[in-house]
């Protein structure tokens, strides 16, 4: 652990890491386009599980919840269309090879749009823009299927942001949190500060003021509890 890197329990609805990563060892790669905080990742599993329990990502890219579950010494399954190390077994979220009620958490760091390109893989989510309503259908699909595998009173967590793209804003949390509410009771919301993404430059910033628009600051991360029959 680096020591300006203590690992925190989070007390507040604002959670800002300044690095991907935590400690020495990698969690997932920091190199993948679109990686997870693994802080975030750890807070969660600090606070809505215990050890030998069973966490799930559906969408885990470069692995970072499998990397800080097994550190955690929970049990995990992790799946995604795009295979970049032997952990991550290939499923699309919407139809996972899991029975019903057997997860006791689930994470997701679902694509917020079409704007990174994570495989040729026609199936991938991250085709459709979040302009159109498609993407919250398929979006919903996921949910579904998480509910299925989660069992009853157990939590899982969303990470999305919103979309500033050619003077349009798209507000892809809140209507994701609309298609989410529909399955689970939610929990709480809490904004997770952006660090390091590409238009975080001083000329973007000069543009954000000079034409008006804001840079994306933050991301939505939804907890949320399947109370719902
Ligand atoms: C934001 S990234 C996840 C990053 C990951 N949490 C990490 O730390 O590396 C979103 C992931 O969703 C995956 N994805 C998109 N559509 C999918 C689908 N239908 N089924 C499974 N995974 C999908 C992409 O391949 C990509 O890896």
């Amino acid at each position: 652990m680096n020591k300006k890197e203590t690992l925190i329990l989070e007390s507040t609805t604002l959670w800002d890491f300044p690095t991907q990563n935590y400690g020495n060892k990698p969690h997932g790669n920091n190199k993948y386009n679109g990686v997870t905080p693994a802080f975030v990742i750890w807070n969660l599993l600090q606070r809505y599980t215990k050890e030998g329990d069973l966490v799930i990502d559906p969408m885990c890219g470069s692995g970072t919840t499998y990397d800080v579950a097994v550190e955690l010494k929970r049990k995990v399954e992790c799946f995604d269309l795009n295979i970049v190390r032997k952990e991550v077994k290939k499923a699309d979220a919407r139809k996972l090879p899991l029975k019903n009620n057997i997860a006791d958490f689930v994470f997701i760091d679902s694509p917020y749009s079409d704007n990174i390109k994570y495989s040729d893989d026609k199936n991938c989510i991250g085709k459709i823009s979040c302009e159109n309503n498609k993407f919250y259908d398929e979006l919903e699909k996921v949910a579904i299927e998480i509910k299925r595998i989660l069992k009853k009173n157990k939590y899982m967590a969303w990470l999305i942001g919103d979309q500033w793209i050619k003077r349009k804003f798209t507000p892809t949390g809140f209507l994701l949190f609309n298609r989410l509410i529909k399955h689970f009771e939610p929990v709480d919301i809490i904004s997770v500060t952006r660090h390091n993404q590409t238009s975080n430059t001083g000329l973007w910033h000069y543009r954000a003021r000079k034409f008006n628009f804001y840079l994306r600051g933050f991301k939505y991360l939804f907890i949320m509890k399947n109370t719902k029959s």
